[in-house]
């Protein structure tokens, strides 16, 4: 199959950037398209043929639901149920935005192979003229996942979203660098107090000024994850991550120490560091560009600098941390 990129660019509100999207979207076909976090490679969610295309597009394990996107709070009302009144100041407050709500769903109004035949099911608006443009343009629910091969980097620019999935899918829409970098924040509110189940751009204390105490997964002790895709390994490249701290002279010396075992080092730093190979830039929007650079390098391990700051952002930290599977250079 051949993939073909539109380039969107001042084009942004003209009908014809999105005819074939649309028309493919509807007749069951996977496109892809950015959205304020990350591309997605969306599907109709209630066709469970094209739904299908996206678990083998990606390589993705089939107990991983889907995120679905819609274009306003008023259709995402149309496909759940039971919503309460902190669910609806979160749509009314955070909406459009990069705000996953885990909500219980109407029952067969989705494909099952989107939800992974559990009864609730993730949704969220995308604050993207592009994404929001398509979905007003589809009038169809779309479930879309980070466009990535399973396992890899998130895609924030449509050229990942090339590489990795040229030859498998017909279309990708490109509006360019995506604003935020990361995955959108996911909040279970099926639960009382709601929970976090992915850190992300919207913190807990956002979420706590609208509606009160919001726990984080991993302070519940025991609990097994509720986010199915949080227990496989995520956005990692090639050669192997350690975190390192961003103190004195202790990443000239990791650098020294690689490189005298004939090895050659990637660094991932807000700062620039000379005697590295290789040096790209770390910040939430900028991480998982610099972790696919790290891809085109011939680097056989990548330090990641993390600095004890306290503004330091929580969902990059637990990106880096699963990049790293925890591990620290010592
Ligand atoms: O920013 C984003 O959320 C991007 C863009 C494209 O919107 N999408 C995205 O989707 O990151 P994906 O599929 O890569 O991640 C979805 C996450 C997974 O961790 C999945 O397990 C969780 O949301 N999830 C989906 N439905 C769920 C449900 N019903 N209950 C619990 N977790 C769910
Ligand atoms: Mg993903």
């Amino acid at each position: 199959m051949e993939t073909e990129t539109i380039l969107v660019d001042s084009n942004v509100n003209k009908e014809e950037t999105y005819s074939q999207a649309v028309e493919m979207l509807q007749t069951g076909e996977v496109v892809a398209f950015p959205t304020e976090t990350v591309y997605g490679l969306g599907a109709d969610a209630t066709n469970a043929e094209a739904v299908a295309k996206i678990f083998a597009a990606k390589g993705r394990p089939a107990d991983n639901p889907l995120i679905v996107h819609v274009d306003s709070k008023e259709s995402a009302l149309n496909y759940v149920q039971n919503v309460g009144p902190k669910a609806i100041q979160c749509m009314e407050t955070f909406w459009p935005g990069a705000l996953t709500l885990i909500l219980q769903t109407k029952p067969g109004v989705f494909a099952e192979n989107v939800t992974a035949s559990l009864s609730t099911v993730g949704i969220r608006v995308p604050n993207h003229p592009v994404a929001l443009n398509l979905l007003k343009r589809v009038k169809l629910p779309i479930a879309a996942p980070s466009a990535n091969t399973s396992g890899k980097p998130s895609p924030t620019l449509a050229e990942h979203v090339y590489h990795d999935m040229e030859g498998t899918i017909p279309l990708i829409l490109d509006g360019g660098a995506t604003m935020i970098g990361i995955e959108s924040t996911v909040l279970d509110m099926t639960s009382e107090p709601p929970v976090i189940l992915r850190p992300g751009k919207i913190t807990k204390k956002d979420l706590e000024a609208v509606i009160g105490t919001v726990r984080l997964s991993s302070e519940i002790q025991g609990n097994i994850p509720k986010s199915p895709g949080m227990k496989y390994i995520h956005y990692a490249p090639e050669a192997p991550v350690y975190l390192i701290e961003k103190t004195d002279g202790l990443i000239e010396k990791a650098i020294a120490h690689v490189q005298n075992d004939g090895k050659k080092v990637a660094i991932l730093s807000s700062e620039k560091h000379p005697s590295a190979d290789y040096c790209f830039p770390l910040s939430a929007e900028t991480l998982y560009a610099s972790l696919r650079k790290c891809d085109q390098t011939d680097a056989d391990l990548i330090l990641a600098a993390i600095s004890a700051d306290a503004n330091r952002s929580e969902a990059m930290m637990n990106r880096l941390e699963k990049a790293a599977d925890h591990k620290w250079f010592s």
